[in-house]
């Protein structure tokens, strides 16, 4: 049986000027402070992805565990491209966790699943555990075809990667319909569709090695303080890719506190 983690990651998007980031770590930092549960637990992982200007204040803010992701990063290394970020300025800022493909890059950048294979082997040739964003449209979530549509994804974006890179990236599954709009799929079809996508990975798995079980999913789209404990509690979500309700400490927090990698916790030391 693997010991997969709990990730609960935050992803900021276009917010927070200088001084809300600040002030959202005054609070943070305040709010974890005496908490073990959170601070001395290795089994539950939080963090936020500002916008790239916000990256080295957060850092600055950030105390302990928090870690500070990056929102994008481009698969390109140094050189003549306009407008990019690269791994090794996140390797600079020893940033960890980078997201990769998600629907807004795919929407307003033009980002596709061929370039998120690109830049999921650069970042992890370079140490950093790429965040993968993968999820269908409405249409194809009516049309009942989200299965087919999501391990084509599968098989794009893990092409040529080896059994070891995958199993440490994580996969955040977001339904483009459910980001931001206050929808979700029923939990029985989120846990589903999880399972499908842990599944999806065998076709990778020459050597049998149960990578499927292995690799980490998360749920994002309008997972919030209410709905956060029963999405956490499916058997294949290992956590949330929060947006709307990262951007308040306390219903960070609260998100935080229903995981069961934080019930769960033992350890008194
Ligand atoms: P949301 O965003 O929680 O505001 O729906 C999630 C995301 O886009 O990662």
């Amino acid at each position: 049986m693997s010991q997969r983690k709990t990730y609960i990651f935050g992803n900021w998007k276009l917010h927070k000027k200088f001084n809300e980031i600040s002030l959202f770590f005054k609070h943070f930092n305040y709010l974890i402070k005496k908490d073990k549960r959170i601070n001395k637990n290795p089994n539950l992982i939080h963090g936020f992805a500002p916008s790239h200007l916000g990256i080295l204040p957060a850092i600055n803010f950030a105390k302990g565990k928090t870690n500070i992701l990056a929102q994008d990063v481009g698969c390109n290394n140094i050189g003549a491209f306009t407008g990019q970020v690269a791994f090794w300025q996140l390797n600079e800022f020893k940033i960890n966790y980078a997201i990769v493909g998600h629907s807004e890059t795919r929407k307003y950048l033009g980002n596709s699943d061929e370039n998120v294979n690109k830049t999921v082997k650069v970042l992890l040739n370079n140490n950093i555990i790429p965040v993968i964003c993968i999820g269908e449209s409405l249409e194809t979530y009516k049309s009942k075809q989200t299965n087919a549509f999501l391990a084509q994804q599968i098989k794009t974006i893990f092409k040529d990667i080896s059994l070891d890179l995958i199993q440490k990236c994580i996969i955040a599954y977001e339904p483009l319909w459910a980001i931001g709009s206050g929808k979700t799929p029923t939990l029985d079809e989120i846990q589903q569709i999880a399972r499908f996508i842990r599944q999806s990975f065998k076709f990778f798995d020459d050597k049998q090695s149960n990578i499927d079980e292995n690799v980490h999913i998360l749920y994002g789209g309008s997972a919030n303080v209410k709905n956060a404990s029963d999405l956490m509690s499916l058997n294949d979500i290992d956590g949330l890719l929060v947006g709307g309700a990262s951007l308040d400490p306390t219903a960070f927090v609260s998100i935080l506190k229903q995981s069961k990698a934080y019930k769960n916790f033992n350890g008194n030391k």
